[in-house]
This record gives structure tokens, C-alpha cells and sequence, in this order.
């Protein structure tokens, strides 16, 4: 009766493993991916993040293993974070040039080399006593130009540390530009600056407060974006651009992907996105239940960050993944 169906057959590109991998569209490569790690000033183990099962906070020696081996195994970049043992209001630790993070800087541009790319978080959160990503103003408002020159000599003592790429996360508007400037004026034309261009205030950050022993009370959502609002990530990224960002992020990943698709489809730099800690977290915690296959839905989560636009991926499975693919 409905003879002439099915007309055309798309179950024959799938019959066998090997015609569904000549015929796929979407490919990872380890040099796409960028791991995020935690260096820790005054620890001699390596400590367990318990809301990120299998990523720790680093010693200075265990991170350039950590190093070595995401190099050893051809990934792309990796993304350092620092966690100080003191903090106070206005982060002096992320502009101290022994600092942690640029003690960690130092040590994996030595280790590595030019093996991978070295990239720096460039915000104060992890270095104010109040946990916010910038300084506050006598009525504890977190004040956006103040902090442009707080990033501005981070941006420094991190380029004089050696690092290659600084991230700027803290969404305080004009800092790329603030950041490009202070780097050129002081002579680091080279340093390349991954904006994050839409950071969304978001619940999946969670386990990543714990990564870095923040000491955060509120939220972040006079700064951070809305998740509601996609079109106001393209002012964000015409912002970017025009300030002079080299590559642009989107992030969280996941439950961004239409954000990620449209910026993707827009600009002519490079793309990120990072899989954040909630999302790792989210994944670990289900398989540890026995209610997903951890190894698909790792694949599957990063395949679809990839098919919606993003060149790299930060995500805390990078070794890993480099090395089975
Ligand atoms: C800010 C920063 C954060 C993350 C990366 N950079 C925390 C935040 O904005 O609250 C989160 C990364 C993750 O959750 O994996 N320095």
C-alpha cells in the first residue's frame, strides 16, 4: 500500500563500524583538546578534588608531570590555575611574581617547552579572600575598572613567567582591550589572549569552588552572564573582537551549544569551549552509579561540543581522551 517507502535507505551508512567511521562528520584530535589543572602552593601530596573524582590540586612536582604526560600523549594545551595559601581583598597573590601561578608557569614552560601550549587563568578569584573575580568598592560592589588594573600587572607578571596564552574570565568589560595593552606596552606583542567572550553565570561551576578552596558567599550574576540571553553573547563577542582577542570561548559547553553554534557560524578566530567542572562532575558521578557508560558519554559529550563549532575543548578529561583516540 506504501510501496514506494522507504525511498531512500540512510541505515546503509551505518551497517558496519568501518562505514560509520569512513562517513563521520565530526572528528577529535588530541591536539584539539586543552587540559585545566590545579597547582597548589604549600602541599607535598597531591589533594583529591572530591566533587571531581580523578583530578587533583598539584605540587609543583606532580604538576609537571601532569605536564609531560598531556604533552607525551599530543595534547594540545594546558590551562593553569593557581590556588594560594593566603588571600586577601585584593587577590595580591595573582599579581605576586612568586605567586603560585606563576611559580607553575615557570615550572611547565621549562618542563614542556613548546610542546604544549601554555595557558594561564588570568582572574582574581582564586586570590581575593571574598572569592570574587574582581576587587569591591566601599559598598562590597565588585568594581569593574579597578579591577581592569588589577588584570593588567596579572597580565604581566604572567607573560614574564613565560606563559604563552592568558585567559581573561572574569567578565569585567573592557578587559581584553586593558589586558592587550598592558601586555604590549610591556613588551609581550607575542602573548595571545583566549577571551572568555560568553561566560554564563552558571550551577555547574560547583565542584570547581572546591578546586580552588574558594571562599565565594553569593553569586556572580553582576558580572557573569544570563543563561537566558544569546544575543547578548554576540555583544560580548563583537566587543572581544574589537579589543583584539585572538580566540574566543564559550562556556559552560553543554548546555550552551546553541550559544556556541552561533559564535562559531560568526567570527573568523579560533573557537573554544570548556567543559566545566559540573559537567565532569556530572558525567563521573552517574558512571560511578552504574547509570552511564563513562567512556561513551565522554566521547559522546565532546563529539557534540566539537559538532557545534568549538576548534578546542577545554575539558579535565584531556590526557585521557588524547591517549585513546
Ligand atoms: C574564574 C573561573 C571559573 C572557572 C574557570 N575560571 C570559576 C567561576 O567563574 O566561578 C570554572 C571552571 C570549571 O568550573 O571547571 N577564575
Amino acid at each position: 500500500m506504501y510501496g514506494e517507502f522507504p525511498s531512500a535507505r540512510p541505515r546503509r551508512l551505518r551497517t558496519s563500524p568501518a562505514i560509520r567511521r569512513l562517513v563521520a562528520e565530526t572528528r577529535l584530535h588530541p591536539a584539539d583538546l586543552i587540559l585545566p589543572v590545579f597547582a597548589r602552593e604549600g602541599i607535598s601530596e597531591p589533594v583529591a578534588i572530591s566533587s571531581m573524582p580523578g583530578v587533583l590540586q598539584h605540587t609543583r612536582d606532580t604538576l609537571r608531570k601532569t605536564a609531560a604526560e598531556a604533552a607525551e600523549a599530543g595534547v594540545g594545551g594546558i590551562m593553569l590555575f593557581g590556588v594560594p595559601e593566603q588571600k586577601d581583598a585584593v587577590g595580591s597573590q595573582g599579581t605576586d611574581p612568586d605567586g603560585i601561578l606563576q611559580v607553575a608557569i615557570r615550572d611547565v614552560v621549562s618542563e614542556v617547552g613548546d610542546a604544549l601550549v601554555v595557558m594561564s587563568d588570568l582572574c582574581l578569584d582564586e586570590y581575593t579572600d571574598h572569592g570574587h573575580c574582581g576587587v569591591l568598592d566601599d559598598q562590597g560592589r565588585v568594581d569593574n575598572d579597578a579591577t581592569l588594573e588589577r588584570y593588567a600587572e596579572m597580565a604581566r607578571v604572567q607573560a614574564d613567567a613565560g606563559v604563552h596564552v592568558v585567559g581573561p574570565s572574569g567578565m569585567m568589560d573592557g578587559q581584553v582591550g586593558h589586558v592587550r595593552r598592558a601586555l604590549d606596552e610591556a613588551g609581550h606583542q607575542d602573548v595571545a589572549i583566549l577571551a572568555y567572550t560568553a561566560k554564563y553565570a552558571s550551577a555547574f561551576y560547583g565542584p570547581f569552588r572546591e578546586a580552588v578552596n574558594s571562599s565565594l558567599k553569593g553569586d556572580r550574576k553582576t558580572y557573569q552572564q544570563d543563561p537566558a540571553n544569546a544575543r547578548e553573547a554576540m555583544r560580548e563577542l563583537a566587543l572581544d573582537l574589537a579589543e583584539g582577542a585572538d580566540m574566543v570561548m564559550v562556556k559552560p559547553a553543554l548546555p550552551y551549544l546553541d550559544v556556541l553554534r552561533k559564535v562559531a557560524d560568526t567570527v573568523d578566530v579560533p573557537v573554544a569551549a570548556y567543559q566545566i567542572s559540573g559537567e565532569y562532575a556530572m558525567v563521573e558521578s552517574a558512571a560511578a552509579n552504574g547509570w552511564i557508560d563513562r567512556d561513551r558519554a565522554i566521547m559522546e559529550t565532546l563529539t557534540s561540543i566539537h559538532r557545534a563549532g568549538a576548534n578546542m575543548i577545554l575539558t579535565y578529561w584531556a590526557t585521557e581522551v588524547a591517549q585513546q583516540l
